[in-house]
């Protein structure tokens, strides 16, 4: 069984079946957006992205407390767009390329106003493409517990580096 408070470098799909059933309160995630970036796949025929993407949705829907919620950034995209109740903007995270290596961070707000309207402290929350590790970053500063699963390691270990930052922070 995995542990709560981290980061398993591990590709999602092979991740989320070992976690227990209804252990998870909130998954907040922005899956790959399939514009061909570097380290996993990520240039799939539209038609076999949507549906890799709804064979991890469905993993996911056992994992999920009674009432357990998620929250998933994606790109545009018509079908995108029809599923997306409201739209929020945000200046794109700034220091992604340069300090993270990473093309796709996203800001520390989204996660922010996702976890605290949706979870509450010890709340488990759960970013099955964890990245640089900005969910679990931003839950573990609201007090929340996190797990994050990410398949390439140089990003795995960026979130390492920046728990460790954020608990230096907080002590
Ligand atoms: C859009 S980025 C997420 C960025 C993250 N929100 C952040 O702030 O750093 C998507 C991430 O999913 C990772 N990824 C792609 N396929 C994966 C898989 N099957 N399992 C786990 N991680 C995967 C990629 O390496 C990439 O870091």
């Amino acid at each position: 069984m995995l542990e709560l408070n981290r980061i398993y470098n591990l590709k999602c799909e092979d991740g989320i079946p070992q976690l227990a059933d209804n252990s998870i309160d909130l998954v907040v995630t922005s899956p790959p957006y399939n514009v061909g970036w570097g380290g996993y796949i990520d240039n799939r025929p539209y038609e076999e992205y949507i549906n890799w993407l709804e064979g991890i949705f469905s993993l996911l829907y056992p994992k999920l407390c009674p009432g357990g919620r998620r929250c998933v950034n994606i790109g545009e995209g018509k079908k995108f767009t029809a599923w997306a109740y409201g739209i929020w903007r945000f200046a794109p995270e700034s220091q992604m390329v340069r300090v993270f290596d990473h093309d796709a961070v996203f800001p520390e707000e989204l996660p922010r106003r996702c976890i605290k309207m949706l979870s509450w402290i010890g709340a488990v929350v759960l970013d099955p493409f964890s990245g640089t590790g900005t969910t679990a970053v931003v839950a573990y500063e609201l007090g929340r517990n996190y797990i994050g699963f990410e398949e390439v390691k140089k990003h795995y270990q960026t979130s390492l580096k920046r728990l460790r930052w954020s608990r230096h922070k907080l002590l």
